[in-house]
């Protein structure tokens, strides 16, 4: 299949790049390069366009996986973060049904804000920042398209994403990914007191696994992708001494924010009936895989 992948430079579509091309479909990345990077490409050898989601590649499509998106969740310029997330969406999903292609997008975890865990597709999504709101408009696009179109489309809520190909989104990439590169250095790593706030950490190869069925899924459906299982930093920390053989205490200090989410878990109910996803990788193994890839 002819598989377009929006934000390939990007840590997400980069690996589901790869993951495709090596199970031999014909890949084209459409990255804008504004947050991605191209070492993530070094290994790919498809065609890569350079342009935003108003450059159309040249060509039809089978599928359409869109990872692209404004990542710096700090961003607080609204046109912006709009114009980029919503308004690219709304342009690659006029591509997608003119080509009769089927898409699988991302969507994000923020849709919830500070919702309690477990968090389910169900609840009244209330996102706390832009970036949040506009991967929410996203949601209602997409169930617009479908209506439309009939073409089917799934919208995948990411939670916690870890694994290869992070390292350039800096203080954006995983919090497994940055403690490292402090305990790497010697230092001890530096956690909000107490240390004992809950993420729902989940391995990129579970969620390329999530992406893969739901290539395959038909109709409409918006589900979390998550490991199920929330952990808190401190755990984090215990098993990066683990595996990087040190003995480093965590450093807590005060939390300066108001707003800090203490406990986000994914109830993956919904992606387990709708697209047949089982996450197979807990914490442990998927620091021990990061880590054994050299790229952590
Ligand atoms: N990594 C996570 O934990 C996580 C969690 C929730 C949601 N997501 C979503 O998953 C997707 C991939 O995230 P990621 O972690 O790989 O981030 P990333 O920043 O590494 O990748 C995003 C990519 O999109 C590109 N991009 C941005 N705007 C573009 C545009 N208008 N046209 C073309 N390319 C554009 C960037 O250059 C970058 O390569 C994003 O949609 C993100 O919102 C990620």
């Amino acid at each position: 299949m002819r598989i377009l992948v929006t934000g390939g430079a990007g840590f997400i579509g980069s690996n589901l790049a790869h993951t495709l091309q090596e199970k031999g479909h014909e890949i084209v990345v459409l990255d804008n390069f504004s947050s991605g990077s191209f070492r993530n490409l070094v290994e790919f050898r498809g065609d890569v366009v350079a342009g935003g989601c108003d450059n159309r590649p040249a060509g039809h499509f089978d599928i359409v996986s869109h990872q692209a998106s404004i990542t710096d969740t700090t961003v607080t310029d609204q046109l912006a973060m709009m114009r980029n997330n919503v308004e690219g969406f709304r342009t690659v999903l006029s591509w997608a049904a003119a080509w009769k292609a089927r898409v699988v997008w991302a969507s994000s975890a923020a849709v919830y804000g500070n919702l309690p865990a477990p968090m389910r597709e169900s609840m009244k999504p209330s996102p706390l920042n832009v970036y949040g709101y506009s991967k929410l408009a996203m949601e209602h696009l997409a169930w617009r398209w479908h209506q439309e179109t009939k073409l089917p489309i799934v919208g995948l809520r990411y939670f916690n994403v870890y694994g290869s190909g992070e390292g350039h989104k800096g203080k954006f990439a995983s919090m497994i990914y940055q403690l490292a590169q402090q305990m790497k250095k010697g230092q001890r790593p530096r956690i909000f007191h107490d240390g004992g706030q809950r993420r729902d950490f989940v391995w990129i190869g579970d969620v390329l696994a999530a992406n893969l069925l739901a290539m395959q899924a038909q109709g409409c459906h918006v589900c979390n992708v998550g490991s199920g299982k929330a952990e808190s930093f401190n755990s984090v920390i215990a098993e990066l001494n683990k595996v990087l053989k040190t003995q480093l205490h965590p450093d807590y200090f005060p939390n300066p924010y108001d707003f800090f989410q203490k406990h986000t878990e994914a109830d993956i109910s919904l992606a387990r009936t709708a697209l047949g996803y089982a996450p197979e990788v807990g914490l442990a193994e998927g620091i021990g895989h990061y880590h054994a890839s050299g790229a952590l």
